[in-house]
């Protein structure tokens, strides 16, 4: 890094940041550039689609402004930025509530927290720029400043289009300190900051007995009322409202639906006709993304209230369900624990995807589909195919599904209750078997649950506990074997010798002592009947393979083991069932002998290095499937 040039690069920036001057001047930079004047959908839309944007493997897009924290809820996410897209044309839909509903844990205040800081980062650019009035309470669009019967011809000559009317605060200073010569008004550029209360505000709910509503409009100024005298005044009144400073960038409304009424109304306005009513003033107009959101019960007790019809066709309403993939909830997971303080204990693999797959068997609806279990549906989600079924089923699946994903365990459930057992009695790394017991001991403290859903769900960690069974033993044979394709070229070229000597009634050469012997009948059985190879049929099925020798020897090619399909799969499943004593015996005795001992440390070693397991954790796994192994 060049230290002093990317100062003289900070600075520069500081001071593009620092920059003041008149409306003449703006006027000029919005003519070369109208996205400073942008309304809020469209940049808050720019900025999503300036992230770029990828497709998935699926045929799904996917937005980079969203991807490094969410992952898995493309489709919400789409709509969501559909909406802006819509919003960004100025279409009615601007003048809506966007209010995003789904099951608690689902990523919903994720999403607008994004928004929000992505707004913040925005500004800071040269793409986001944003200036305006200086020292107005609102940071109001500097375009409001040209009066109305001129603001036609600026549309048609600039191709600048203006909407609104200035706020109280800057009509009062043009007309007092101006005289109308707005050319010369101060402006400067703006930065969105929570902190600073400029662009970006949020409401939350509390008591409505002593929420005022002036923490949403504004309010009267105790300091000036007595100098000024009469409460129309624009000096008397602080626009210093939620929905005040969040003029020209996006307002949350926490827990809309949990709000009392009086709030809705203002916002009824506002959707309405952009316009916030405030104290003794007219209309105020306002430029503003109201994002909100609420879980599904409110959402239907509002709906059912006839009182709320009014807000609720001005609401557009995005479902935000669980995710359903589970290498994505993986992601939701690692993305959670980087950010805790857990970070020194180890996690052993296939730990983080076991408690995944219990997490996404309680959100799936079963399917209709004969022999489609929810673990088949699992893996089809995400990504793998089965015998019987494969990708082009996804959709169907989906389609079938009514509200998939919007029940469940949620990622915040299962971080807890890792973090619980990460933090007990000083561990060094926690298993599967580790995550599965905490989240199968944390069923009981949930409250939420029914009686009926804690059933369902241990017998959902009894099935992940299945799956993860399957893996630890293909995880410990893969490592017992050195070099699979080795092995299975070394039996594979023993099988032929014998086969070739059995067929042409020729004696084999012991290797090492030079002896004849006899074809080793044991050895070509123990292979062939991994396949079904009866007794009877023995003969011709040697034949085969070396008639298919000799086919593939006048071509010049040689014969592998991959070049019989029959063959190979009898080969694999004998190395695999030779291996399975093999682990049986050296993982399940407790007083290896001295070649075991070594094999042992061997695998060991192969584990941790390979496979990203500690020495503990290795150890675990070997017992584990030592023990599964002698069941
Ligand atoms: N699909 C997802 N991708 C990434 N992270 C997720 C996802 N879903 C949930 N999370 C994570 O889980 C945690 C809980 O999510 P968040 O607080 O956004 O949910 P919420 O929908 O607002 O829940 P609530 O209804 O309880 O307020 C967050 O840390 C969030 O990052
Ligand atoms: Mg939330």
């Amino acid at each position: 890094m060049d230290l002093v040039k990317r100062l003289e690069e900070y600075r520069d920036r500081e001071r593009e940041l620092m920059w003041e001057g008149t409306f003449a001047e703006y006027f000029e930079i919005a003519c070369k550039k109208p996205a400073v004047a942008r309304l809020s959908h469209e940049r808050i839309y720019d900025m999503i689609m300036d992230g770029g944007v990828d497709t998935t493997r699926t045929g799904e897009t996917r937005y980079r402004f969203f991807s490094d924290e969410i992952f898995g809820i493309e489709k919400p996410l789409q709509q969501i930025v559909d909406y802006f897209h819509s919003a960004a044309q100025r279409l009615e839909v601007r003048k809506r509530v966007l209010l995003l509903m789904g099951p608690v844990g689902g990523g919903k205040s994720t999403i607008v927290h994004l928004i929000k800081r992505g707004l913040e980062a925005y500004s800071r650019t040269p793409e986001g720029a944003i200036y305006a009035i200086k020292d107005c309470p609102m940071h109001e669009e500097p375009l409001h400043l040209i009066p109305y019967e001129l603001r036609g011809e600026v549309e048609k000559d600039f191709g600048l289009y203006v909407e609104g009317d200035l706020c109280p605060h800057c009509r009062y200073m043009v007309d007092n300190n101006y005289r109308g010569r707005i050319e010369e008004v101060p402006l400067k550029r703006i930065t969105f900051s929570e902190k600073y209360r400029v662009g970006v505000g949020t409401f939350t709910p509390s008591d409505p007995k002593s929420q005022d509503i002036s923490e949403l409009v504004g309010g009267i100024d105790l300091s000036t009322i007595g100098e000024v005298g009469v409460e129309s005044d624009p000096r008397a009144y602080r626009f210093d409202g939620e929905l005040n400073i969040a003029n020209r960038g996006v307002m949350e409304f926490v827990e809309m639906l949990k709000t009392d009424e009086k709030f809705l109304y203002v916002l009824l306005t506002l959707s309405q006709e952009q316009n916030i009513k405030t104290g003794r003033f007219s209309m105020i107009y306002a430029d503003e993304v109201v994002v909100s959101h609420t879980n599904e019960h409110e959402y239907q007790s509002f709906v059912g209230n006839k009182k709320s019809e009014a807000l609720q066709d001005r609401i557009i309403l995005a479902k935000v369900p669980y995710n359903l993939r589970v290498s994505d909830e993986v992601k939701i997971y690692e993305k959670l624990l980087k950010q805790s303080s857990l970070q020194n204990v180890h996690i052993a693999p296939y730990t983080l995807r076991i408690a995944s797959i219990f997490a996404i068997l309680t959100r799936l609806e079963p399917s209709k589909k004969a022999g489609m279990s929810l673990m088949k549906k699992l893996k089809l989600y995400d990504g793998e195919d089965m015998e019987d079924f494969k990708q082009k089923d996804v959709r169907e699946l989906q389609e079938e599904a009514v509200r998939e994903g919007m029940d469940g365990i949620s990622p915040r459930y299962v971080i807890n209750r890792l973090s619980n057992a990460l933090i007990k009695n000083n561990v060094t790394y926690i298993s599967p078997i580790d995550a599965l017991r905490a989240l199968r001991d944390g069923l009981d403290q949930h409250t939420s649950i029914t009686r009926e859903e804690r059933e369902r769900y241990l017998n959902f960690i009894h099935e992940a506990r299945k799956e993860y069974d399957e893996i630890a033993k293909k995880e410990v044979q893969r490592a017992f074997v050195y070099s699979y394709e080795e092995s299975a070229r070394t039996m594979l070229n023993n099988y032929l010798d014998n086969v070739e000597s059995y067929c042409n009634k020729t004696k084999l050469r012991d290797p090492i002592t030079d002896e004849e012997m006899e074809p080793d009948e044991h050895l070509m059985r123990s292979i062939e009947e991994q396949i079904g190879v009866s007794e009877n049929a023995k003969r011709s099925f040697r034949e085969e393979i070396l008639i298919r020798i000799s086919s593939l020897a006048r071509k010049g090619l040689t014969f592998d083991y991959t070049s019989h399909e029959r063959l190979k799969e009898a080969i694999e499943k004998k190395l695999f069932a030779d291996l399975r004593d093999v682990v049986k015996i050296t993982t399940s005795t407790r007083t290896p002998d001295k070649e075991q001992l070594r094999k042992i440390n061997e695998v060991v070693e192969r584990l941790v290095a390979e496979q990203g397991y500690t020495y503990e954790s290795a150890n675990e796994l070997l017992r584990y499937t030592g023990s599964l192994l002698n069941r």
